[in-house]
């Protein structure tokens, strides 16, 4: 029983990748809150794991305000003695081109992808640290974070939580607390939205391949891991490389528009990065990529 003793916190957990999350923590032994701002859901994942034998409380409280967030983490010290996970799993998204979007979705999406985190990272690390036996923090982040056609809000929402898991690393290594990020893929309802999504997801990538990897991470086995952000796409699992200060760095006591302009044309251009997690080429390399064709 890897989680034997330990109480989790899964937001998100009423369906998709957050109910098989709080599933399987429950069947590793986990003490459970399945939490989800749709309260029937939340409740229908808690039965589930009661019903086999498990332990599991619901919550519907929503993790983009700040005390509510506070009462999740509460909740699941109030009911279990304390908290030792925390899987930060709720999530929105929809496509559309910039030129599309509305503030109002804008908005609605960074406050539950990224201060939803937030918030209920910063009230589970603070549990933790009073609890005072570490803990480990998995953010669900995704393959988005690298940059995908018409889900850019999206993709910084989840850029920004890697950012995020990188910085709470260093932060809480002291305290004991390991904090890593996941890029999962699986045939939830996000899925189903989306044509492209569907056709890259077939149904047999369901949430319950990505749950080992989540397991894995907060259970003693993976003493030592942090800072990481790891993709599971059902068959694939592989660590996704840090954004990095790439050499040569050129150095000038100023840097006026002509010297930028000759580091571009001289040094730069070899050295462009393909963009997006389609890997698109620059236009001013295609020359030399496409000139074949
Ligand atoms: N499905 C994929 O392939 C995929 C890929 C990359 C990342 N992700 C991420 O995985 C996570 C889970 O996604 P999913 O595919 O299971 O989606 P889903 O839509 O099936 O489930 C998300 C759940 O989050 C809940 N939720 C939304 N707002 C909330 C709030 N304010 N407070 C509490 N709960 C809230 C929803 O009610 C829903 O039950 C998300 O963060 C998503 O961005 C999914």
């Amino acid at each position: 029983m890897l989680l034997e003793h330990k109480a989790v916190v899964v937001t998100g957990a009423g369906r998709g990748l957050g109910e098989a999350f709080a599933i399987h923590a429950a069947q590793a032994g986990a003490a459970v809150v399945a939490n989800d701002i749709d309260a029937d859901l939340a409740e229908r994942t808690a039965a589930i794991i009661r019903e086999h034998g498990g332990r599991a409380v619901a919550s519907s409280d929503s993790v983009t305000d700040p005390g509510q967030a506070n009462a999740i983490i509460d909740l699941c010290v109030a009911e279990f003695g304390g908290i030792d996970g925390l899987v930060n799993n709720a999530g929105l998204n929809y496509e559309a081109y910039p030129w599309e979007e509305s503030p109002e979705q804008v908005k609605e999406i960074v406050d539950v992808n990224l201060l939803g985190v937030i918030y209920t990272g910063m009230a589970a690390a603070r549990a933790m640290v009073e609890g005072g036996r570490g803990g480990s923090i998995v953010n669900i982040s995704s393959g988005a974070s690298l940059g995908q056609r018409k889900l850019g809000t999206y993709a910084a929402t989840k850029g920004a939580v890697a950012s995020l898991t990188y910085s709470w690393a260093l932060d809480m290594e002291e305290v004991g607390i390991r904090v890593n990020a996941v890029c999962p893929l699986a045939h939830t309802r996000m899925v189903w939205k989306s044509e492209r999504s569907l056709r890259n997801c077939p149904p047999d990538r369901t949430p319950s391949r990505v749950a080992p990897l989540v397991m894995y991470l907060l259970g003693p086995g993976s003493q030592g891991i942090t800072g990481q952000l790891i993709r599971c796409t059902g068959p694939q699992l592989h660590i996704v490389g840090h954004p990095y200060l790439k050499a040569p760095i050129l150095e000038r006591q100023v840097w006026d528009t002509n010297d930028v302009q000759r580091a571009f044309d001289e040094v730069f251009s070899a050295h462009l990065e393909p963009y997006g997690l389609e890997k698109r080429v620059p236009p001013r390399l295609r020359k030399w990529t496409e000139g074949a064709a």
